[in-house]
């Protein structure tokens, strides 16, 4: 135990790797992707060339975008033999089962995904070969993260998969497989489009929370990038993170009026209850996602009409604001009250930790490259542990015991 230091409590203030991806600070309420603010990206960019950031360090000239762009969406078509995967599936499972489950089969598919082939190269810079093996790893994932997610939709619905027409944008196309209407009359709505790529954009990256940490742990036993993936696919799910946006929208609807806000409140200062889509490990005066997420809302509702849930959801976001309760916990809303917009867009409830895992699978391969190229090659995370059992002590046969 000599020397360990013990941060028992979910590695708070913690540090792991040093990253030049993300930058938060939590006390000034600052998001930044490679030094750019969220702010101007969520305003000037979009999905996939804030994705080229993430990964690649800068952003895209327009040839180096279009080859980007061009390679993922050739990349987002899945073998034929994944629709009877997701057949296999109850037509009322989660989606994010389906989703964790179909990035862990993607890993079956490809040569590349062979650890020990993934043993054998030392990724480094220099190693043209390993980096077209990943760049390749990264294109299918992000592609085939649009269509795993709307096959895990249709499923739901008991409707045929549907492949998108060329010369649709990545999230164009995923809102046409997702399409609820039907592919004919499918109308694109250039408003719901941005708004959501917006949100994509968003939840792209987020430094070192727990799904990417669960994505490096994994990598670093130089497993293949698609487990690591479904790795943290499955961490997200988690009501404690990406799985809060659907949870704010039950505990809304369990909340109902707005007259119901204060016993709640009172009920989540007794500890009975969970006030999801509010508080965060690192920001502790507010999340900046937190403020687009809102005017995000308002374009996305003068289109939709506004979701009847509005109004206690501010009634919750004013009372919790000025509680004591909250106040001395710093807690302030983070960016899990997205959760009206896909309701109001038509998204099913369980459907939402889906959308976030489909633009985090960006950060997670932008950590995941880097932690492949760090100097001197990758290093097996491995924590200890203070040991606080019983000490030595010797076996009793079963007749003996109490
Ligand atoms: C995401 O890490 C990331 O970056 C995550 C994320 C990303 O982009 O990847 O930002 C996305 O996951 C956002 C968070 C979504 N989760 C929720 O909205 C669920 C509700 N929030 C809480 O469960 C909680 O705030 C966490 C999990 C987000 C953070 O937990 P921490 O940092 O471990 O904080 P804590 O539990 O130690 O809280 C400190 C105090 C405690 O009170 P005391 O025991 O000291 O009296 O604040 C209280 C907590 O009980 N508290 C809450 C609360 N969150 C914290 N009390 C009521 N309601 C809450 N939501």
């Amino acid at each position: 135990e000599k020397g360990l230091r013990v941060q028992d409590k979910g590695f708070l203030n913690t540090a792991v790797i040093r990253s030049a991806i993300t930058y938060i600070d939590g006390e000034a309420g600052v998001l930044r992707y490679r030094g750019y603010p969220i702010e101007q990206l969520a305003l000037h960019s979009s999905h996939l060339e804030t994705a080229y950031l993430l990964i690649y360090g800068s952003l895209p000239t327009t040839e180096q975008f279009k080859f980007f762009e061009n390679e993922i969406l050739r990349h987002s078509v899945v073998h034929s033999d994944a629709e009877g995967f997701f057949r296999s599936f109850r037509y009322d499972a989660h989606p994010m089962s389906m989703l964790t489950s179909a990035f862990a089969m993607l890993g079956s598919y490809y040569s590349d995904a062979n650890p020990s082939l993934q043993g054998q190269r030392l990724f480094t810079e220099g190693d043209k070969a390993s980096l077209a093996i990943m760049d390749r790893q990264i294109y299918r994932l992000i592609g085939k993260a649009t269509t795993l997610a709307a096959m895990a939709y249709r499923v739901r619905q008991g409707r045929d998969f549907v492949t998108p027409p060329t010369g649709l944008s990545y999230t164009g196309s995923f809102l046409y497989q997702m399409d609820h209407i039907g592919e004919e009359n499918y109308v694109p709505n250039p408003v719901l489009e941005k708004a959501l790529d917006v949100l994509f954009l968003l939840h792209a990256d987020h430094e070192l929370n727990a799904s990417c940490t669960t994505v490096l742990q994994t990598g670093s036993s130089l497993v293949d990038p698609y487990s690591a993936i479904a790795a943290g696919c499955a961490s997200l799910y988690g009501p404690l993170h990406g799985g809060a946006n659907e949870a704010v929208i039950r505990m809304l609807i369990s909340i109902g009026r707005p007259e119901n806000v204060p016993a709640f409140i009172e009920a989540v200062k007794r500890r009975e209850k969970t006030l999801s889509g509010f508080g965060h490990r690192v920001y502790k005066t507010s999340d900046p996602r937190s403020f687009i997420v809102r005017k995000t809302a308002d374009e996305v509702f003068k289109v939709t009409g506004k979701d009847e849930l509005l109004e206690t959801a501010m009634a919750l976001h004013d009372a919790a604001m000025k509680d004591e309760y909250f106040i001395k916990r710093k807690l302030a809303p983070n960016v899990d009250f997205c959760g009206l917009i896909y309701r109001a867009m038509g998204f099913p409830l369980d459907f939402f930790p889906v959308l976030f895992a489909v633009p985090r699978v960006v950060g997670w391969l932008a950590h995941w490259r880097q932690m492949m190229l760090q100097e001197g090659g990758v290093k097996i995370w491995r924590p200890r542990q203070i040991y606080v059992g019983p000490g030595k002590r010797d076996y009793v046969p079963a007749e003996q015991r109490a």
